[in-house]
């Protein structure tokens, strides 16, 4: 097992890679705990959570919302929670983000962790201190930035995950070599079948390795002014493509990699050589590299960013594989992109 310590503004996070859920109770007060959880996770592993009063939310974004989260409020009420109540996020990064949110913001804040059960949730959502909740459609619409006590991904989790749910997980790991880290991207491209068995020592580094990467850059910038955009790699095409397309986000955000490399390429920043590497190992983790939609449709959504100021767009490019930048880029030139590519 292994443990990241990070330092947020709130607090001190600590992560453990390769902790299992059947060592819950060693991170938590032996009374006053609710746990907070999923139908789906439930249904895997309600026998190795320990003891305590458990609140079982349903799946899906469409469940992200204001009404779970009072919803939880209300149960939180009626189990007479406190202050000291200890709130644990038993599931992937819709249970982390919502008991986040909900543990920041009941009776003015009530300490909490996770258990991080998706490959998503434990190289992305549980790093970073963001927690929060989709409103009127909008993702994270609102939200807090709060470290949970600690977190726990438990590679044994994933064996019950659906394949789809695991790719979306590699999508963001290369994202993270991608812009940061050349020897994990040598390792993804010496490792993919291993990973894809679930090899527990190559998960393990997958998850290590993105822990430290986004963690170094968060710590760096953790209200994301600066180079916290950089973890946005793949995401602007992505986002607009998630939109348009209704294609799971770890799938969209494989695509705008490609998108977001090859533009790299067209400005003379990244080699051939090198795109062709990131498109190789996106397909070898079975992840989509192009775009079967209309290029108009993802055009106009992205032109609908809420990021986007003016004509221009933060866009994250590379260099080489292991450094990108962040550069102010025309919302047209994204557009030729698209269509040549
Ligand atoms: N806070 C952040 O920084 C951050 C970063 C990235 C993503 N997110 C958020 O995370 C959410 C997506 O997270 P996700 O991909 O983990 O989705 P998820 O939480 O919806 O989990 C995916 C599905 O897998 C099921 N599941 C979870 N663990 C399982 C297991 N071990 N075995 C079998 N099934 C399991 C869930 O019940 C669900 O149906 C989005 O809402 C996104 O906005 C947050
Ligand atoms: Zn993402």
């Amino acid at each position: 097992m292994k443990r990241i310590d990070i330092q947020g503004t709130t607090r001190r996070s600590s992560i453990y890679i390769g902790e299992s859920l059947k060592n819950l109770a060693r991170y938590i007060p032996s009374r006053d705990v609710v746990l907070i959880t999923d139908d789906r996770v439930s249904h895997y592993y309600k026998h190795d959570f320990p003891q305590f009063r458990t609140i079982t939310i349903g799946t899906g974004e469409r469940i992200k919302t204001m009404e779970t989260a009072a919803d939880i409020y209300q149960e939180l009420l009626a189990m007479n929670a406190q202050r000291s109540t200890f709130l644990v996020g038993i599931g992937g990064g819709i249970v982390c983000d919502i008991t986040g949110f909900v543990a920041s913001t009941f009776l003015r804040g009530v300490p909490f962790g996770f258990v991080s059960s998706t490959l998503l949730s434990q190289v992305d959502a549980s790093v970073g201190g963001k927690n929060g909740v989709n409103f009127q459609g909008f993702k994270n619409m609102v939200g807090v930035f709060n470290q949970p006590e600690f977190v726990i991904c438990d590679p044994d989790l994933l064996q019950t995950l659906p394949e789809r749910e695991l790719l979306c997980g590699f999508a963001e790991v290369v994202k993270h070599a991608v812009i940061e880290d050349p020897e994990l991207f040598a390792f993804m491209e010496n490792n993919t079948s291993e990973a894809l068995a679930l090899n527990r020592q190559v998960i393990e580094r997958f998850v290590h390795d993105s822990v430290v990467i986004k963690s170094t850059i968060v710590n760096r910038d953790e209200k994301e002014k600066g180079e916290r955009r950089k973890l946005n790699f793949g995401h602007t095409f992505g986002h607009a493509i998630e939109k348009t397309t209704g294609i799971p986000h770890g799938e969209a955000v494989s695509i705008g990699m490609v998108f977001a490399a090859a533009l790299s390429v067209r400005k003379a920043m990244l080699s051939e050589e090198e795109f062709h590497r990131i498109i190789r190992l996106l397909n070898n983790f079975k992840l989509p590299t192009s775009l079967d939609h209309d290029k108009q449709q993802v055009m106009d959504a992205l032109k609908k960013d809420k990021k986007r100021e003016g004509d221009h767009i933060h866009f994250v490019l590379l260099h080489r594989i292991g450094k990108s930048a962040v550069e102010k880029i025309a919302i047209s030139e994204l557009g030729r992109i698209i269509d040549i590519t």
